[in-house]
């Protein structure tokens, strides 16, 4: 019965995006659109947090079905038609040359590159659970790098954030928390109406590196944000551990241990049980069984003071992790280099 009920409940809101407007958002994807982006789709989202608790999950199974079809539709699109007389773009002529008509390259010969898919398939996770996405900003100033996040002039923990600076002072953000002041603040109106803060920030950072397989200058993060009443470490934990197990479709195991991050405090280095090798030992964890992912932890009292919190009454928590690890173990990828690279031996592999 309660399951005929969330099923009712589920097509019902399945309506607010009504047969004929799904019926468009597929001939749409079928003529190679990638509506997942477009507004009537994302609406579908803004609903979840209006639904009782018990029908999330269905509503949430019917929406990535949908999304699920869409994806296929419009991967079998038909091919861009290619104005054969004019032959092959030329990318070392002139602009002009190549102008006279706009023309589509055939999608069989592109695709999209395997961290703006992976980082849409996070996006959508997150949004399910309700968080907002918000991307990040690629140049930012000291202030918002780590004044914003108890990082006081001098402090000795600017130094493990070594990233590149411009003439006037404008910083090449080392990590994507320098979002997290701005994402609080211009949310304040939330936690005035009862409701949390709850943020999930993308984009990509940059650090002064020494490269090899591990370590990049330019990379991505997905920062998370989460303030409201008798928010614990525990929901931390869960948060992270579902996010996880539905990014990788397995259960997994989690482990916690405590590190420093000055804008955090406890703060944490967050392991998963290893998803290749179940926690047995491979070569993808060195043999341990764990891996150790991202930092997070409760949000620094003086951070949320600076973005306008009272912590006496509110908390949260925090974390950061890095999207080409996480892409890394799904698919068993060795090098980190491979994804700037531009090799298409590689990207091919993701079409
Ligand atoms: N910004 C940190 C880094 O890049 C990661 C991080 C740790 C982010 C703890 C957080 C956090 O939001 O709470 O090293």
């Amino acid at each position: 019965m309660l399951i005929l009920y969330a099923i009712c409940c589920t097509i019902v809101y399945m309506n607010e995006l009504d047969p004929k407007s799904l019926e468009d958002l597929r001939s749409r994807a079928r003529a190679g659109e990638n509506v997942l982006r477009s507004a009537e789709f994302r609406a579908l989202f803004d609903v979840i947090k209006t639904l009782p608790a018990e029908q999330k999950a269905a509503y949430g199974e019917a929406v990535n079905k949908l999304r699920q079809e869409l994806v296929q539709l419009s991967r079998s699109a038909e091919p861009a038609s290619q104005d054969s007389d004019k032959g092959p773009l030329d990318v070392t002529a002139p602009i002009s040359t190549n102008q006279s008509a706009p023309q589509l390259l055939n999608t069989e010969n592109g695709s999209q590159h395997p961290i703006t898919t992976e980082l849409e398939r996070a996006s959508e996770i997150f949004e399910l659970m309700g968080f907002e996405i918000v991307e990040s900003r690629q140049i930012d100033d000291d202030y918002h790098m780590f004044e914003t996040l108890n990082f006081p002039a001098d402090h000795p923990a600017r130094d493990d954030y070594d990233t590149f600076m411009t003439e006037d002072g404008l910083i090449a953000p080392a990590h994507t928390s320098t979002m997290q002041n701005r994402v609080i603040k211009e949310r304040l109106k939330n936690l005035e109406n009862g409701e949390p803060i709850a943020v999930m920030v993308a984009g990509r950072v940059f650090r002064n590196e020494d490269l090899d397989a591990r370590h990049e200058h330019t990379f991505h993060q997905i920062e998370g944000v989460y303030v409201g009443k008798n928010v614990t470490v525990g929901n931390l934990i869960a948060t992270l551990k579902t996010f996880l197990e539905s990014y990788y479709e397995q259960e997994l195991k989690t482990r916690i241990t405590p590190f420093y991050f000055p804008f955090t405090e406890p703060s944490f280095e967050f392991s998963l049980s290893c998803p290749f090798c179940k926690g047995e030992g491979c070569h993808i964890c060195s043999q341990e069984g764990w891996i150790e992912l991202l930092g997070c932890g409760m949000i620094h009292p003086n951070v949320l003071k600076e973005a306008g919190v009272d912590p006496e009454v509110y908390t949260g928590f925090a974390w950061g992790m890095g999207v080409e690890r996480l892409v890394m173990m799904k698919y068993d990828i060795d090098d980190i280099r491979h994804f700037n690279s531009g090799k298409l031996a590689f990207l091919r592999q993701f079409k």
